[in-house]
């Protein structure tokens, strides 16, 4: 039992852990879309990165809030993966001179961020379940969900402008 009881203890830490790493996740998302934005030349691109910036906020909020509810600090525990990410987009998209070039390089480099964002979250979201956290569990699915909708718009707008690159050569 005791051995039961460590065990759920030390699932929960990781929980709390990994919140506040996804927190660090999203707010450098935060940061860095405006930037991408910006250096995107697609109308429809440009406001799926602005769409994509507000549902951003709002996943900040959300884990912000499911900390608050675990009495857990809301202070965020840097996410490595993110700045790695995040630098390697830069280095794709500061070359690209090609306007078409540089919105394909600046839609792989997000989606590359929102597959990380579901499988990170995709973890928490089960371990929620299992500590019998239910409402940050939907929460959390809420937050998956926002991610899928923007990777798949993202693969559409991809599926033209990709087209264009090649077609640009
Ligand atoms: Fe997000």
């Amino acid at each position: 039992m005791k051995l039961f009881s460590a065990n759920l203890d030390s699932l929960r830490d990781l929980y709390h852990n990994q919140l506040r790493m996804l927190l660090s996740t999203e707010q450098q998302i935060v940061d860095a879309l405006p930037t991408m934005l910006e250096k995107a030349t697609d109308p429809q691109l440009k406001q799926a990165f602005q769409s994509h910036l507000q549902e951003t906020r709002v996943h900040v909020t959300r884990l912000q809030d499911i900390l608050r509810q675990e009495n857990r600090e809301v202070d965020a525990i840097k996410c490595k993966v993110l700045s790695a990410l995040v630098s390697e987009a830069e280095d794709m998209i500061k070359d690209a001179t090609d306007l078409t070039v540089r919105d394909v390089a600046l839609i792989a480099a997000a989606q590359r961020v929102e597959h990380y964002e579901i499988a990170s979250y995709g973890a928490v979201r089960r371990w929620a379940q299992i500590l019998g956290r239910q409402g940050q569990a939907a929460l959390l699915d809420q937050t998956i969900k926002e991610e899928g909708h923007a990777d798949h718009l993202l693969t559409s707008i991809a599926d033209r402008v990709n087209v264009e690159a090649d077609k640009a050569a």
